[in-house]
């Protein structure tokens, strides 16, 4: 691998304008060891071609915006270090199964849809007893800590082939986050959030792939929720 440049292989479709996609090279300089994909497509929509759609925004892995297909893999651009791919050519696309904008831009209103679908909130279910703070023992926080660190990046869904061949699953990460409230102590509404998930699009349609937990960038595991929901509504005669 060459130290002082790299190439950069860029999925590229402007509706108004190709016929088709394509692929196109750019090459830029290794401007540090640690340069991150995200700044090598910074690199080349300021200096090279300002046409180049991506998306992206907080650049330190939290907001989970730039979630990109990277030589091979699903991964957040902005914690990708180019040096650690060990090749000379990063080659990128736009995350699947969502309709292509443009670019590496995709529509996500259908993954955001299905986040919504799972009612991404804590329901009290009967009236509070005692008003107020509502406290958790730390054994009942320790239940929810990892799945609350999901960043709604998508690398999951875009990695999962069962939302490819069926557009209604609703996915792991739409599953993973419903285990959230499932698994909280202060939702009162497990029953309700078990029939949502309890058919066809739900729990039942995962095929335990595990590309999802292979592939997401906070080390979550969603076949693991998957697997969780299922004996919680098996365990609550759903
Ligand atoms: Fe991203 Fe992981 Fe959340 Fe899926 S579970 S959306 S891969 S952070
Ligand atoms: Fe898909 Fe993960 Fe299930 S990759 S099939 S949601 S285990």
């Amino acid at each position: 691998m060459r130290k002082d440049k790299v190439f950069f292989n860029i999925f590229r479709f402007h509706p108004d304008t190709d016929k088709k996609p394509f692929f196109q090279k750019f090459e830029i300089p290794f401007i540090r060891k640690d340069l991150t994909v995200l700044e090598g497509l910074y690199y080349i929509q300021q200096r090279l071609d300002n046409s180049l759609a991506f998306r992206s925004s907080c650049r330190e892995a939290i907001c989970g915006s730039c979630a990109m297909h990277i030589n091979g893999k699903y991964r957040l651009a902005c914690n990708t270090q180019v040096s650690k791919l060990k090749s000379d050519t990063v080659t990128i696309r736009p995350l699947a199964h969502m309709p292509l904008h443009k670019d590496l831009f995709v529509d996500m209103n259908l993954f955001w849809e299905k986040y919504e679908h799972i009612k991404p909130y804590l329901m009290r279910g009967k009236p509070l007893q005692t008003p107020g703070e509502q406290s958790q023992s730390p054994g009942e926080r320790a239940k929810i800590d990892i799945l609350t660190d999901c960043i709604l990046c998508a690398c999951c869904h875009s990695s999962c082939p069962v939302t490819a061949s069926h557009e209604k699953y609703l996915g792991p990460m739409a599953l993973l986050n419903i285990d959230r409230f499932v698994s909280d102590s202060r939702d009162g509404a497990k029953e309700e959030r078990l029939a949502i998930i309890n058919d066809e699009h739900g729990v039942w349609r995962c095929h335990t792939v595990f590309n999802c937990q292979e592939v997401c960038p906070r080390d979550l595991n969603p076949g693991g929720s998957i697997a969780h929901l299922k004996m919680e509504i098996v365990k609550n005669k759903i």
